[in-house]
């Protein structure tokens, strides 16, 4: 294992712990042996030992990372998975097409006016692409993927304005129309991704204007470059 992989881990902790440099060429399992000496080495550790087991393991297998995309319907989630999966050329996969496409779903709700998908199906038919990695999830949820699959969870925010223009010229009427302003207002998505996934991974994003969409996509292009650069050397 490379340093900076522990150092994706644990920002501090290279500089906390002396290794010896024939650690490089470990094994997983010996890997996991140092990671246990290292951890209970550190008492204040706020992170726990089988969840970074998980995160070696899985950050070993995969050459980029997983990114979810979420926010209240209209917000730009589609709009920028498209632009940044073409500027990084990781596989866009976009939920709800998904669902549609493999009838990952339990039938039609007419009052939700939207098809009721079937949390099990959907993870059961993702859990071998996203093992590989270099996915970006587009979905108006979050909270029934595992955790563990993501990298960077970003929540896409827009000002209730100019979300209620977009969603009123998509011929949304009343009541849905009103659920997903009041969803924004209250920061629903925001709030879910928080008690879903560990506070550093969760970003919001201001998503106005197209100067947005090109920042964030800039932004998230870096941040990608940067990332799988540590799991190739
Ligand atoms: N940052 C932005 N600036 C200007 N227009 C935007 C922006 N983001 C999205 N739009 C426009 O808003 C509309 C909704 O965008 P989009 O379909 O990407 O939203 P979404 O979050 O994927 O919605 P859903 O959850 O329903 O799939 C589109 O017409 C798109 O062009
Ligand atoms: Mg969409």
């Amino acid at each position: 294992m490379e340093s900076d992989e522990l150092t994706m881990l644990k920002p501090n902790l290279v500089q906390q712990t002396q290794y010896p440099t024939e650690t490089a060429a470990a094994t997983p399992v010996e890997c996991k042996v140092m990671l246990r000496v290292i951890l209970a080495s550190l008492p204040l550790c706020d992170f726990k030992e089988g969840y970074v087991e998980v995160m070696v393991q899985e950050n070993g297998k995969r050459k980029s990372p997983n990114i979810l995309v979420t926010g209240t319907p209209g917000t730009g989630k589609t709009t920028m998975c498209t632009s940044l999966a073409e500027a990084t050329q990781l596989r866009h996969i976009n939920i709800g097409e998904l669902v549609k496409e493999k009838n990952l779903h339990d039938g039609w709700d007419d009052e939700l006016d939207c098809y009721v998908l079937n949390e099990d199906l959907v993870c059961d038919e993702l859990e071998d692409v996203m093992e590989e990695g270099g996915n970006i999830v587009d979905y108006h949820g979050c909270d029934f993927f595992p955790e563990r699959w993501f990298d960077c969870v970003i929540v896409l925010q827009t000002d209730n304005t100019i979300l209620y223009d977009r969603l009123s010229r998509r011929g949304y009427k009343d009541p849905k129309l009103s659920n997903n302003i009041e969803c924004e207002i209250f920061q629903v998505l925001l709030e879910e991704a928080r008690e879903s996934y560990s506070e550093d991974k969760v970003i919001a994003f201001k998503s106005d204007n197209i100067e947005d969409i090109s920042r964030n996509v800039a932004t998230l292009t870096d941040w990608i470059r940067n990332w799988s650069l540590p799991s190739q050397s």
